[in-house]
């Protein structure tokens, strides 16, 4: 019962962190104001940032950088990615979206 109750700790703890961590990282859609985008745009962007674009790296924060040094890194990044015209707008529109929000959220 006692060692049970610890470990219950243990997981939501550590639910917490990786929730906070992740939520900084690439944001759910469920927290994006969406704008004109549709979420399933959003969801394609979000799946393409966690899952191409870390394929050689881990995914960077998307707060870590300016919409202007975006500009700058994405085309490069797309093309190593080898992304088509639409899923480069899905990924863009994500991008921008949790620029937004994690401005507006930042501590
Ligand atoms: C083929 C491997 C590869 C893929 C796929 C890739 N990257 Fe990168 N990425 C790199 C390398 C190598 C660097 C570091 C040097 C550079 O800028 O080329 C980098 C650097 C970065 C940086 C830091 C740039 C800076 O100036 O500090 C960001 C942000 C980034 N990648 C985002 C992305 C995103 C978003 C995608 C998906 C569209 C992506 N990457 C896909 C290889 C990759």
């Amino acid at each position: 019962m006692k060692s049970r109750k610890r470990i219950w700790i243990a997981t939501s703890a550590l639910a917490v962190a990786g929730c906070v961590s992740a939520t900084r990282i690439a944001p759910p859609v469920s927290e994006l104001q969406s704008g004109a985008a549709f979420p399933q745009q959003l969801e394609r962007g979000r799946r393409l940032y966690l899952g191409a674009c870390g394929s050689c790296h881990a995914p960077y924060a998307i707060d870590e950088y300016s919409l202007a040094q975006w500009d700058r890194i994405l085309p490069e990044m797309v093309r190593k990615t080898k992304l088509d015209a639409s899923d480069t707008d899905a990924l863009r529109t994500y991008i921008v979206a949790s620029h937004e929000y994690l401005a507006q959220t930042a501590p």
